[in-house]
């Protein structure tokens, strides 16, 4: 009953949506969050692979609602375009689908701005190029433009024109770059608003009613931890809360709605774009998990930086989340490594330290634990105990140093490739 949560626990990439699709039979609503479509949520269903970068992950199961909460950034066309796709292939989205009408949307100029500040800053932050910054700061100032907003002409119209207008100068004089035209991105949002009439609902109120109703609900994060804009690696990060608080805000739900917080955790580590990273690997050892984990972006295909289990930061996201258990990912990729290296903890200016220094992670150093590999092939595994000795150790290395328990154990991309204990 009630309501879990599904958080990532590291940078990112952690195999959320896999889980997500996973739980989405048994539960009769997803919900996203936060984020936009920087995501690249990946679902394989029967070897057929999907990446969501809008969709609830939970969007291939007829019986399941899906929703886009308050807290989503939303690009139109990359809504319209993921909805044709998935619909190609008969799944009824437009009676399953329901987007929150105080969703923000992402226009154009949200898209440029991200763009031309990565290009020309000289700390690059190595966005997703996607207008998330943009779009959440117009959030913040109060100038943003609402699902909701696009249905009333006349409010559109004159909330745009402004906004345009110190758009079109920042693009112009401080980036140099053309001005964008207001008819057109008009034109945009009422194709947008024609396509999407009938999901536009206030979600709010939507999955209040349903935790009276006794339904479960799942709600969906994107990004990780480590990327959260207050509790990760700042300035490296997106800007929203990937967070338990985030899951809050970005639904309306409260606290008392929750029952269930589970970490979605790779068995190593990745991370996408800049900024600190303890535990990476940046020779013959990162290749090796990049090659077998095939690590490369969801959304941007950029390489994924990789490194090893890092447990501070484990630690980090148990606290921050509130974590009920986890859920372990990619176990299957470290099969065939001699040896495995865990950090344990950290040293920080020659001393022991007990917490993830979210300021100054970039001066940490890992203190390694070499664990003994496996070599046979664990992709067939139904239950823990057909795991190798091996593996079973470094599972249970894991979770004694994280006080955690790894109550699912993901061996696959795709669905049937999943342990539950
Ligand atoms: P998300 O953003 O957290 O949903 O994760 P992504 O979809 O960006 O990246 C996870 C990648 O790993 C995807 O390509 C998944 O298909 C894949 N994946 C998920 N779980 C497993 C697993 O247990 N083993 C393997 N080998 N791949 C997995
Ligand atoms: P999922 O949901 C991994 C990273 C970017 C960049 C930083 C800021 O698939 O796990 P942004 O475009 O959000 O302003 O970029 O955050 N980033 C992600 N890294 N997985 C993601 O999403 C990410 N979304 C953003 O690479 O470092
Ligand atoms: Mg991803």
């Amino acid at each position: 009953m009630g309501c879990k949560v599904l958080i990532g626990t590291q940078w990112g990439d952690e195999g959320k949506a896999k889980l997500i699709d996973y739980f989405s039979k048994k539960v009769d609503i997803v919900a996203r969050y936060q984020g936009g479509p920087n995501a690249g949520h990946t679902v394989v269903v029967n070897g057929k692979k999907y990446i969501f970068h809008l969709l609830p992950s939970g969007i291939l199961h007829k019986n399941t609602k899906c929703v886009i909460g308050n807290g989503v950034v939303l690009d139109p066309d990359t809504l319209i375009s993921e909805i044709k796709e998935v619909e190609k292939d008969g799944y009824d989205v437009r009676n399953n689908l329901f987007i929150s009408d105080a969703a923000h949307l992402i226009i154009s100029y949200h898209r440029a701005i991200d763009g031309a500040m990565e290009e020309t800053s000289k700390e690059k932050i190595g966005t997703t190029k996607r207008g998330i910054g943009p779009c959440y700061s117009d959030k913040c100032l109060r100038i943003g433009i609402r699902v909701g907003d696009i249905f009333d002409d006349k409010y559109l119209d004159s909330r745009l024109k402004e906004t345009l207008h110190a758009k079109n100068m920042q693009l112009s004089r401080i980036f140099s770059m053309p001005e964008l035209d207001m008819k057109a991105i008009k034109k945009n949002l009422e194709d947008f608003r024609d396509q999407i009439k009938g999901m536009v609902i206030n979600t709010q109120h939507y999955l209040h009613k349903a935790i009276e109703q006794n339904k479960v609900i799942l709600l969906e994060g994107a990004q990780g931890t480590a990327l959260d804009i207050d509790h990760g690696t700042y300035p490296f990060v997106t800007s929203s809360n990937p967070t338990i608080g985030g899951a809050l805000m970005g639904t309306g739900l409260n606290a008392f709605c929750v029952d269930e917080v589970i970490g979605i955790t790779k068995a190593y580590v990745t991370r996408v774009g800049e900024g600190p990273f303890p535990t990476e690997e940046t020779g013959e050892i990162g290749e090796q998990l990049r090659t077998k984990g095939a690590e490369f972006g969801s959304t941007t295909g950029r390489p994924r930086r990789c490194g090893w289990f890092d447990i501070e930061l484990l630690k980090h996201a148990k606290r921050i989340n509130g974590l009920s258990n986890i859920a372990l990912t990619k176990l299957d990729v470290l099969t065939g490594m001699p040896k495995i290296k865990v950090a344990t903890g950290y040293t920080m200016e020659g001393k022991q330290i007990d917490y993830f220094p979210t300021g100054k992670i970039d001066k940490v150093k890992p203190i390694y634990k070499e664990l003994d590999g496996w070599d046979q092939d664990i992709t067939k595994c139904k239950s823990f105990n057909d795991l190798p000795k091996n593996a079973k150790s470094y599972v249970t290395f894991l979770e004694e140093h994280m006080g955690l328990k790894a109550s699912i154990i993901s061996v696959g991309p795709d669905r049937e490739c999943t342990i539950v204990r």
